[in-house]
């Protein structure tokens, strides 16, 4: 079993180049699928996510090739399967896309119910509601969702709860539904932006992603296209927490500023100094004692949820008391258990967390609980003094390439081992 295991206490310095959001292509690579035609999809993120999307897709029947490492052509003419398998749906959650696409495309799909992170309870009422006001007609039978249409109709559908997920899936259904349709209060991440963006650019005819109201009108079929995914907005996010955690100094580089402006805000509050460019934005955190502040978690252009854990482990080194309100997941504390083995004094109640500062962390052996707070402990133990080993990264592996690579550019001494020999080898490298 693979691990981290890293010596803290270093800054970390210089710069990182930002792959493709893992969000958006998760989004792309499920709607590639909707046209007959080869479409070529740049700056896919070579994470577990996506290459185990990307096997569900080949075995239901369409032709995947890597051109190189971050670039995927799809051709979806040759599906004859509208069944996704329960062993792919079961390590990622956005397996359902399959659910929107093959909707859309073939009238039909059965996918098992998605796992993923467990953060929450994650129901997927949303998105069957909106497939059902398509015309759609649904059914849930040994853990399978059957979804199936005679015919595909526009129509107004108005989601309960701002869902990333549903908003996704139902631009994709809708895109080759007859006539109009109208999505209200839908999520406004940059990655609903990239994927309807993906969408018009085989030839669907969406207007108003971005904001809370999708206008789509149906199209009788899609095009081949080329396309690249925009950067990740957490991965980004999590190295700019990554300077701040470690009084470093980084600046990560193919970014979009303008999606990183709830995290850039916070950074400043907490006295680091923020400086963007047109593609970059470095966050200078050397020599400072960090700022307590208060954090609550909302949809965009509100402070991300998949960053409330890189946020946390920064403001139990500030000075002073923090909260972190967590208002999308349930769930989703469960690394604080693992960080108070570090020194962190964080007590939680029910969806809030009071945080009280402390001056330091040191290092200790702890487990990844899920993707996002896995990263935020391995920035933990960057900033600790001493060892620490990270259990569990597969979770880790899932949203973020070569993270351990990029971060020892940055000057972090991290490894990732699969043997108690290479583990103890590094720990008498490095002393
Ligand atoms: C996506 C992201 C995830 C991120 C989240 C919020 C992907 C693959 N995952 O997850 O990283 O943390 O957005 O930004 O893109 N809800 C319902 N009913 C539904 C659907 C959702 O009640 O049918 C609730 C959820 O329980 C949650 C909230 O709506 O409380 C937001 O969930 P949603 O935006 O759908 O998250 P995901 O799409 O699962």
């Amino acid at each position: 079993m693979e691990q981290y295991v890293i010596k803290g206490g270093t800054p970390l310095k210089g710069n990182v180049s930002i792959g493709g959001a893992k969000n958006a292509a998760l989004g792309i690579l499920a709607a590639a699928i909707m046209s007959d035609e080869t479409v070529t999809i740049e700056n896919v993120p070579n994470v577990r996510d996506t290459r185990v999307l990307l096997q569900a897709i080949e075995e239901i029947g369409a032709k995947v090739k890597y051109l190189d490492n971050n670039t995927v052509e799809i051709n979806g003419s040759t599906i004859t399967d509208v069944t996704v398998d329960y062993d792919y749906i079961k390590k990622i959650r956005a397996s359902y896309y399959l659910l929107g696409a093959l909707l859309g495309k073939k009238h039909e799909s059965n996918v098992a119910l998605p796992g993923g992170c467990n953060i929450g309870s994650r129901p997927i009422d949303q998105h069957l509601k909106g497939f059902r006001a398509l015309g759609a007609f649904d059914d849930i039978d040994k853990g399978m969702v059957h979804v199936k249409a005679d015919r595909l109709v526009g129509a107004h559908i108005y989601f309960d709860v701002v869902t990333v997920g549903a908003t996704i899936n139902l631009m994709m259904a809708a895109c080759m539904a007859e006539g109009a349709t109208i999505l209200e209060n839908a999520a406004k991440e940059p990655h609903v932006v990239d994927v309807a963006n993906f969408l018009n650019a085989m030839g669907a005819n969406i207007k108003g992603a971005g904001t809370d109201v999708i206008r789509i009108k149906g199209v009788d079929k899609l095009h081949g296209c080329s396309y690249s995914i925009i950067p990740d907005q957490i991965e980004a996010g999590t190295f700019m927490l990554a300077a701040a955690t470690t009084n470093g100094d980084i600046t990560v580089c193919n970014v979009i500023p303008k999606h990183l402006e709830s995290i850039s805000a916070k950074l400043l509050e907490m006295g680091c100094t923020v400086i963007e460019g047109d593609d970059s934005v470095r966050v200078v955190a050397t020599d400072r004692t960090l700022k307590a502040t208060n954090v609550k978690t909302l949809p965009y252009p509100g402070f991300p949820t998949d960053m409330q854990p890189q946020m946390a482990i920064a403001l139990a080194l500030a000075e002073g008391n923090s909260i972190v309100t967590e208002s999308i997941f349930e769930n989703r504390f469960k690394y604080v258990g693992e960080l108070a083995r570090m020194g962190a004094k964080i007590k939680v109640e029910g969806n809030t967390a009071y945080i009280e500062g402390v001056k330091g962390y040191s290092g200790a052996d702890v487990s990844a609980p899920d993707l996002r707070a896995g990263a935020a402990l391995v920035v933990a133990a960057l900033a600790a003094e001493g060892f620490s080993v990270i259990d569990d990264i597969e979770y880790i592996q899932r949203g973020y390439e070569n993270f351990e690579g990029k971060l020892s550019s940055l000057g972090g001494s991290i490894e990732k081992v699969d043997n108690e020999r290479d583990l103890q080898k590094f720990k008498l490298k490095i002393g």
